[in-house]
């Protein structure tokens, strides 16, 4: 009889089907591989598609809180590596002493190189390289506005169009400041007014102004922080599916240095190396260093209420 129940004793499925191969990938993805075979040039139909894997994922409303920049030149990526490596010569933040280097004790350290004492990253070392930017471009659009009804893209992302014109709110003339607005800017003035008015915000007072911006900043954190999960996530099986392994890596020591080599205006929020395993090579091996072997933790139970 055909058992249509959500609950499984066993998760592991038959051999020879999709769903061995997908969990064959499920379980592949969720390990690091820390080195790489550079003698191979990924195909760009491999990359458009991981690319689309990374732009095309679901998020709420639709809205894009990221910019993806994808890497294959050697130099950049070298450079990348560099700037998720902790330099003790550094400043605190760019040495890590902020963070992994004052965390591990000297001496007693399995999870950093000991010679060194402080992590590497070689998993950003693939043939491709995906850095995450943190991007804002929520604005309202303006130009769609029907009657006197402002029709915002989301309730969360029109807080950007709050912060930009609340100057205009504070002090005893604010009214006025309103009133010598040219003319379109005013109508948008008046109508961001309005929007927040139906949402029970007081513009004139900065802490019930200010309530509302933390709250509508917090679901917006809140959002890109899912979006940008998704998107990993999706890259992560997609690459594995295609036969890569990945590795993320969130601990961007040089943040600075990064936002340089690539442009960019956002935070850097992850950096994920994606690229061909080394045959015969155990991938928890550092790319540089054969002696090293990462360690690695058993992954957690997670906790599944099934509900029949
Ligand atoms: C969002 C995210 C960020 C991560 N950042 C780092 C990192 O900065 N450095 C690192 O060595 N591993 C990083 N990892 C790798 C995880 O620690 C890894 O998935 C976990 O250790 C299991 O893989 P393993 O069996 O290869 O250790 C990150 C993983 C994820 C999903």
């Amino acid at each position: 009889m055909f058992d249509n129940s959500a609950e499984v004793l066993d998760l592991r499925p038959k051999k020879d089907t999709k769903n061995m191969e997908l969990f064959k990938s499920i379980h592949k993805s969720q390990h690091v591989q820390r080195n790489f075979d550079l003698s191979k040039k990924m195909p760009e139909q491999d990359i458009a598609t991981i690319v689309t894997a990374a732009t095309q994922s679901p998020s709420k409303q639709n809205v894009a809180h990221f910019k993806v920049h994808a890497i294959t030149n050697r130099e950049v990526i070298e450079e990348i590596y560099e700037c998720t490596t902790c330099d003790p010569d550094s400043s605190p933040e760019a040495s890590g002493l902020s963070y992994a280097r004052g965390f591990y004790k000297p001496g007693d350290n399995d999870l950093a190189p000991k010679e060194a004492n402080y992590p590497e990253n070689p998993q950003v070392l693939g043939n491709l390289v995906l850095v995450f930017e943190e991007s804002e471009n929520y604005h309202t659009p303006w130009d769609k506005l029907e009657g006197d009804r402002t029709h915002c893209a989301n309730p969360q992302t029109f807080v950007t169009s709050v912060e930009e014109v609340r100057h205009l709110f504070e002090g005893n003339t604010a009214m006025s400041k309103i009133a010598e607005l040219p003319k379109d800017e005013k109508k948008r003035v008046l109508q961001i007014i309005d929007a927040l008015e139906r949402q029970g915000v007081d513009v004139y007072n900065k802490d019930s102004l200010d309530k509302y911006i933390t709250k509508n900043r917090e679901i917006l954190t809140r959002d890109r922080n899912q979006a940008l999960g998704i998107a990993l996530g999706y890259v992560n099986l997609s690459s594995a599916q295609l036969g890569y392994g990945t590795g993320c890596c969130t601990c961007i020591m040089d943040q600075s240095r990064l936002q340089k080599l690539l442009g960019m205006e956002g935070g850097p929020m992850i950096v994920m190396g994606i690229g061909y395993k080394q045959e015969g090579k155990n991938r928890r091996v550092h790319q540089y260093r054969d002696d090293f072997v990462f360690p690695t933790r058993k992954k957690q139970e997670i906790e599944v209420n099934y509900v029949n």
